[in-house]
C-alpha cells in the first residue's frame, strides 16, 4: 500500500508533512513519487494569500478521475485551508470524492483518522476550533537526508498582523521545552544531519509562554550551538518587533550558526507598518540592520514585502523601494496583498487596484535583482563556506549556508562544509575554487 503526500506552503507545513509521512509508514504504508500509484493522498494545505488556495482547489478537483479509476483510493485533506472557516463543507460540497478532513491542531491524529476510515468507510470531517497543547514523540520521515532537518520551537502566533490569516489558522504561541528541542537537535546530528533549522513564526519570541526567563531564543541559539558535531544552524523567522542585540551577540559569537537572518519587513511605510499592526518602524528596522551589520559585517539579510496594502499611496510605496535600495537586501520575497477573510486589513476601506499591485511588485523584483547581480559581483574574490552536494563532471555543486549554488572546479565529498574562494560570477552563477 502506497502513499503520496503533497505540501503546500511554508516551511511549518512542509514539516508538518515529515510528520503525516511518520504516520502512514507506522501503518505500513510505504512513499511513491507517483500520486497514479497511491492509495492513500494527502494534501497538507496553506491559505495564506487567495492564489494558493485557488491553485489548491484546482489540484483537489483533479483527484476526481483518480477516485473513479479505483474507490479504494483516500482521499485525506488537512493543513491551513481547512483550519480556516468554513472550508471543510466547502470541500466536502465541491467535492464529494473527499474522504477525510482535518485541521492543524489535529495532525497527531492521522492514523486514527486512516484506521477509522478502513473500518468504516464513512466521511470523517474534525477541524478542532482550539489548539490542544504540543505532540511529541511522533515519529518522522524527514525529507533530505543530510541537507537540513527542520525542528519545531515554538507553533502559533500571537501577533494578528491585520493582513495575516495565519493566527487564526495556527493558534496561539506555544514554546516546546528546551529539553526537547536539545534532544531532537542531537539525534538529528547524531544521525548526520549537517544543518538543522529551528522553526517558528516568530522565532525571537520562543520561551515568552514558559514561565522560567532562562528559556529565550538567545539561550536556545547557545545551548544548539554546544551541541557536539559538524553540523549548522539556521533558524526563522525572526519578527523585527522582538529581534534583539542579546541574539544577534549569540549568532556573531558561534560558529555553528549560520549568518542568515530573515527578517520581514512588510512595508517601508510608517502609516502602512502601523495599519499592518507590525509594532515598529522604518527607523527601527534600519536600527536593526545597524545592530546586525555593525557585529556581523557580512550577514546575510532577507525580508518579505506586501505591496498594495489597503491605502498605500505611491508615496508609501516609494518609502519601501527606497528602503530596499538602500538596505540592500540579499534576498527579497515580495507578494501582492491578498484579502483574507476573517482578517481586519479584510474589512479596511481604500483597497488597492489589482493593476497598481502588479506594477509595484514588478518594480520591486527588478531593483531586487539589480541588487543581487551587484552583490554577485561584490563577493568574487572573497572565501565563503559552502557544503558539498554533487559531483558532475570535473566540478563540484556546492550551496552556501544561504542557499546560494556555487560550482567549484575539484571533486568534493558530499554532504561535506568546504571552504572556497569565489572567483567569477557569469550568466547569474557563481564559480569558486577550493581554498
Ligand atoms: N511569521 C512570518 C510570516 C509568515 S507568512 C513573519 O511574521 O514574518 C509569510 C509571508 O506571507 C509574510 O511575511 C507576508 O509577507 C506574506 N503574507 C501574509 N499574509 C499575506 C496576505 N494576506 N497577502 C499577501 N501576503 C501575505
Ligand atoms: Fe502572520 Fe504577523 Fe504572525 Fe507572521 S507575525 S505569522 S505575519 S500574524
Ligand atoms: Fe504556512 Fe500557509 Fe499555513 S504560509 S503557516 S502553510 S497558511
Amino acid at each position: 500500500m502506497k502513499y503520496f503526500i503533497k505540501t503546500f506552503g511554508c516551511q511549518m507545513n512542509v514539516h508538518d508533512s515529515e510528520k503525516l509521512a511518520g504516520m502512514l509508514e507506522n501503518l505500513g504504508y510505504v512513499s511513491t513519487n507517483t500520486v497514479n500509484d497511491a492509495d492513500v493522498i494527502v494534501f497538507n494545505t496553506c491559505c495564506i494569500r487567495d492564489g494558493v488556495e485557488q491553485k489548491i482547489l484546482g489540484n483537489i478537483g483533479a483527484l476526481k478521475k483518480l477516485k473513479k479509476k479505483n474507490p479504494n483510493l483516500i482521499i485525506a485533506i488537512c493543513g491551513c485551508m481547512t483550519q480556516a472557516e468554513g472550508r471543510d463543507k466547502l470541500i466536502f460540497e465541491k467535492f464529494p470524492f473527499v474522504d477525510i478532513i482535518f485541521g492543524t491542531h489535529n495532525i497527531h491524529l492521522l492514523k486514527d483518522y486512516i484506521t477509522k476510515f478502513n473500518e468504516s468507510r464513512k466521511k470523517i470531517d474534525d477541524v478542532w476550533e482550539k489548539e490542544n497543547g504540543i505532540y511529541e514523540n511522533i515519529d518522522i520521515v524527514r525529507d533530505n537526508m543530510f541537507s537540513n532537518g527542520w525542528v519545531n520551537i515554538n507553533y502559533g502566533c500571537n501577533n494578528f498582523c491585520s493582513y495575516c490569516i495565519v493566527p487564526y489558522v495556527r493558534g496561539r504561541e506555544r514554546s516546546r521545552q528546551m529539553s526537547d528541542i536539545i534532544a531532537e537537535v542531537k539525534s538529528l546530528v547524531d544521525s548526520g544531519y549537517r544543518y538543522v533549522t529551528l522553526l517558528g513564526q516568530n522565532v525571537n519570541s520562543y520561551g515568552n509562554d514558559i514561565d522560567d526567563s532562562d528559556v529565550n531564543f538567545a539561550n536556545l541559539l547557545k545551548k544548539v550551538a554546544e551541541i557536539p558535531g559538524d553540523f549548522k544552524i539556521k533558524f526563522m523567522t525572526s519578527h523585527p518587533k522582538d529581534l534583539s542585540q542579546q541574539v544577534v551577540d549569540t549568532i556573531k559569537s558561534n560558529d555553528k550558526i549560520c549568518k542568515c537572518i530573515h527578517l520581514p519587513i512588510q512595508s517601508g511605510s510608517n502609516a502602512i507598518l502601523k495599519s499592518m499592526n507590525r509594532k515598529y518602524t522604518r527607523e527601527h528596522y534600519f536600527s536593526l540592520i545597524k545592530m546586525i551589520r555593525d557585529a556581523i559585517p557580512d550577514a546575510y539579510i532577507s525580508t518579505d514585502i506586501i505591496v498594495g496594502f489597503p491605502g498605500e499611496t505611491e508615496k508609501d510605496f516609494m518609502d519601501t523601494y527606497n528602503l530596499v535600495k538602500e538596505v540592500r537586501f540579499d534576498g527579497v520575497f515580495a507578494f501582492m496583498f491578498s484579502r483574507r477573510s476573517g482578517t481586519v486589513a479584510d474589512k479596511m476601506e481604500n483597497q488597492i487596484d489589482e493593476s497598481v499591485k502588479k506594477d509595484r511588485i514588478h518594480a520591486l523584483l527588478q531593483l531586487s535583482k539589480q541588487i543581487t547581480k551587484e552583490k554577485n559581483k561584490e563577493i568574487v574574490g572573497k572565501t565563503v563556506s559552502v557544503m558539498a552536494i554533487k559531483n558532475e563532471n570535473n566540478e563540484c555543486i556546492t550551496q552556501t549556508d544561504s542557499g546560494k549554488t556555487v560550482v567549484v572546479n575539484a571533486q568534493l565529498k558530499e554532504n561535506v562544509f568546504y571552504n572556497v574562494k569565489i572567483i567569477k560570477f557569469i550568466n547569474n552563477k557563481l564559480y569558486a575554487e577550493l581554498v
